[in-house]
C-alpha cells in the first residue's frame, strides 16, 4: 500500500487532534506502524483507517502503544552511564571554576526515568560536595508523560532489577491495601529534576554543561535532526558534552563538525567551541 503526501497530512491532522505533533517524523516509521494496526483490524484502506481512528480514542491510544514513542528505563543502557560517571563527570567538575553549578538537559525525558537516574548519578558522586549544585531540566512534548514523572512513583517491574544500593539510596517502597507494590523517588533527586512540557524544537535553552537527547532523533526525518543538533549545540557551553541513544549518530556533515565523537559506542561527543569550516 502506497501512503502519499495527503493522506498522510490527513493523519498528522488526525494525530494532532489527540495533541500528537508527527509532522517531522520519518513517515516510513509511521508507515509501518500504520500498516500494522491496520492488519490487526483487518482494514486495507488507509482511508478507512483514519475514520476509525478519528473517531476512537480507545484505537489512538493502541496506535500511539504501537509507535513506543514513550519506551524507556532507568539507567537504560547502563554502561553509558557507567562511562559518563567514570570519565566525563571528572572532566566537568574539573572545569566547572568558580561556577559551582551544573546544568544538564534531559530532552525528550519520556516519563522521567533518564532526568531521575542522571541525578542519582550526580548525587552519588559528588554527594558530599555540598558546595556543588546540580539542575536537570527535563522536556517531553507529551503532558501525559510529564505528569507521571512529576508524580515520580514508579512500578515494582521498573526498579526492581536494579542494584540495592540505587534502590535503598534513591526510592521509597510503598505497598498499598492490596499489596501492590510502588517505588517513589526520594524527594531530595526529586528536587534535583524540573519538568516541563514543551518541544525540542520551540523551547530555548542555554549554558547546558550537558545534553541527554536519547532514542529521541531516531524517529525524526534528516532535517529536523539537523535543527535539533545545531539547538544542542548552542545551547551547550563551550566544551559541553552531548550524550545520544546507541542507535543515533550525528547525521549530516554539517553536525560532524560541531561535535567531536569522545566515545564512539556509547555516543558520548563534546563541542567543538570553534568548529573548522
Ligand atoms: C523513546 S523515548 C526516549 C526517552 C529517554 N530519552 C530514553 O532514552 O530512555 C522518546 C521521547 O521523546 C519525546 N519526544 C519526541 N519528539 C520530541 C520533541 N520534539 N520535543 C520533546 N520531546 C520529544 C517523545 O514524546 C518520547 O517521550
Amino acid at each position: 500500500m502506497t501512503l502519499n503526501a495527503e493522506v498522510m497530512g490527513e493523519f498528522n491532522k488526525i494525530f494532532a487532534s489527540y495533541g500528537l505533533d508527527l509532522v517531522r517524523y520519518k513517515p516510513a516509521f509511521i508507515k509501518r506502524r500504520l500498516d500494522r494496526r491496520m492488519r490487526i483490524l483487518d482494514i486495507s484502506e488507509y482511508s478507512q483507517y483514519a475514520l476509525v481512528l478519528k473517531n476512537d480514542r480507545k484505537e489512538f491510544e493502541e496506535m500511539f502503544l504501537s509507535l513506543s514513542i514513550n519506551v524507556t528505563n532507568f539507567f537504560r543502557d547502563s554502561t553509558v552511564f557507567d562511562r559518563f560517571q567514570l570519565s566525563i563527570l571528572p572532566q566537568i567538575l574539573s572545569g566547572i571554576g568558580e561556577r559551582r553549578k551544573i546544568r544538564v538537559w534531559s530532552a525528550g525525558c519520556a516519563s522521567g526515568e533518564e532526568p531521575y537516574s542522571i541525578a542519582m548519578l550526580f548525587k552519588q558522586v559528588i554527594g558530599k560536595m555540598t558546595n556543588l549544585d546540580i539542575e536537570v531540566v527535563a522536556n517531553d512534548v507529551n503532558k501525559m508523560a510529564i505528569q507521571f514523572a512529576e508524580r515520580g512513583r514508579y512500578p515494582a517491574k521498573s526498579v526492581e532489577s536494579l542494584p540495592l544500593n540505587i534502590i535503598e539510596n534513591n526510592f521509597r517502597k510503598i505497598t498499598d491495601d492490596q499489596n501492590n507494590v510502588e517505588y517513589e523517588v526520594v524527594q531530595s533527586i526529586k528536587d534535583m529534576v524540573t519538568f516541563k512540557s514543551g518541544d525540542i524544537l520551540s523551547d530555548t535553552i542555554q549554558s547546558f554543561d550537558v545534553v541527554f537527547c536519547r532514542n529521541v532523533l531516531i524517529y525524526y526525518e534528516k532535517e529536523a535532526q539537523e535543527l535539533i543538533l545545531t539547538k544542542f549545540y548552542k545551547g551547550l557551553r563551550d566544551s559541553g558534552y552531548l550524550v545520544l541513544g546507541m542507535d543515533e549518530t550525528l547525521f549530516g556533515k554539517r553536525c560532524q563538525k560541531l561535535f567531536d565523537p569522545l566515545m564512539a559506542r556509547e555516543r558520548i561527543y563534546k563541542k567543538i567551541s570553534q568548529p573548522n569550516n
